[in-house]
């Protein structure tokens, strides 16, 4: 039997380890995410696979097949989450995938072809800045330039990792080869407010849409807020103000299009000083590669040219960048054909969020199965799905491993 009950139970018993109280905050290498990833290997050990951390610190859990050491079907979404997040992005595919392998272990039953299931260590990158770390191990893409990435105290993930008990060095063992991995499915909250509006509780992913995320430093002159005249001033918080509203502008320039400042910092952030340096971040996200790029080059430009104009030494960095990617027809008709069967109609979607389908798209055929969410909210506090929809998902991606096929 699938529990969407134990499903909804398991989101909320993961939800308790954060690091904020009264909320749900949980990055990556944090003693809230081995809390999180302890919980999680424990189920996929009950559920009847073998689990263990891997070195990049995802929870990895393999079913046998009908022989042991068959290429596998790969399941899997992310265990860390974004500064007070809700409990579903990431966890519900996890656990859902879980959920679905318990069911054929208790009945027993093996298939002609392995499943691993895989719970993220790190989707959203929040703590190191560049994101998909736990996925692009496994899709052998990790970019070793990415250990020396800080977190905000300073510390550098290499050293993170180390304090974590995982030995750097071994990332490249994570990874996969092509071959071993049939495809990669994944089950994630929609996120947006499309399912809920057609009164559909599931659809299947035509695409992820690619992104890219960059990093603004703009130096003035720190200086003293009662004495320096407003013509003398090289204030770097205003110019960031003006360079924030300029890339809006340019994210509202096409519908498809979207731009976010997320982070911001001042230096040295007193309110009778003139800010000296300021840092914020760019992310800018669309279905086609070419209308972001050249949504990203604008803004650079414009960046640079506040700059000038306000005499601010500036530097933009480049985080990361990912193209758009594809869901393989073939899995979008497997998935579809599992939707149908449940008697909903088969909604086809893109995504406008990252996933871990992305990096795994390196090594494998890829696709993803959306759950309705109330009023399309995520990332908040607010995020909430219903244990119905939990079970629709449950249903249909355990419907699509049953039949799942290569093609012919
Ligand atoms: C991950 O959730 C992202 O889309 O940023
Ligand atoms: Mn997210
Ligand atoms: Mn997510």
């Amino acid at each position: 039997m699938l529990s969407a009950e134990r499903i909804m139970q398991r989101c909320d018993a993961l939800a308790r380890h954060s690091e904020l109280a009264g909320g749900l905050t949980r990055v990556f290498l944090s003693p809230q995410a081995r809390a999180a990833a302890e919980l999680v290997l424990g189920w996929m050990r009950e559920a009847g696979m073998q689990a263990k951390l891997d070195a990049i610190g995802n929870c990895a859990a393999r079913y046998e097949g009908q022989r042991p050491g068959l290429p596998c079907l790969m399941l899997g979404s992310h265990l860390d989450t974004v500064r007070d997040a809700g409990r579903y992005d990431g966890m519900l595919g996890v656990i859902t995938a879980i959920e679905c392998v318990s069911r054929l272990s208790s009945a027993n039953r093996r298939l002609p072809f392995a499943i691993e299931v895989i719970g993220f260590g790190d989707e959203e990158g929040v703590r190191f800045g560049t994101t998909l770390l736990g996925s692009r191990a496994v899709a052998g893409t990790f970019d070793e330039k990415s250990l020396e990435a800080r977190d905000q105290d300073g510390k550098a993930m290499r050293e993170a990792l180390r304090e974590f008990g995982l030995p750097p060095e071994r990332i490249p063992e994570v990874a996969r080869k092509k071959g071993e991995v049939l495809a990669y499915a994944e089950l994630h909250i929609e996120q947006g407010p499309v399912l809920e509006s057609e009164g559909l509780p599931v659809g299947v992913v035509t695409a992820i849409n690619g992104f890219s995320r960059l990093r603004a430093t703009l130096r003035g002159a720190a200086g003293h807020a009662g004495t320096v005249p407003m013509n003398l001033r090289r204030d770097a918080l205003a110019g960031a103000a003006e360079c924030i509203l300029a890339a809006e502008s340019i994210a509202r320039t096409d519908a498809e299009l979207v731009g976010t400042v997320g982070r911001i910092e001042a230096k040295p952030g007193a309110i009778n000083v003139i800010p000296g340096e300021v840092m914020f971040t760019i992310d800018v996200r669309a279905p086609k590669d070419s209308l972001r790029e050249d949504a990203i080059a604008r803004i650079v430009s414009q960046v640079r040219k506040i700059s000038a104009e306000r005499r601010l030494e500036c530097t933009v960095e480049n985080l990361q960048e990912f193209g758009v990617t594809a869901c393989a027809p073939w899995l979008m008709e497997q998935m579809g054909r599992a939707v149908a069967s449940r008697g909903f109609r088969v909604r086809r979607l893109p995504s406008g969020a990252g996933h871990d389908g992305m990096a795994l798209g390196a090594i494998a055929d890829i696709c993803m199965l959306f759950v309705r969410c109330k009023g399309g909210v995520s990332h908040s506090p607010l995020e909430s799905i219903t244990e119905a929809d939990a079970a629709a998902g449950a249903t249909v991606l355990h419907d699509f491993i049953e039949h799942f096929r290569l093609p012919a």
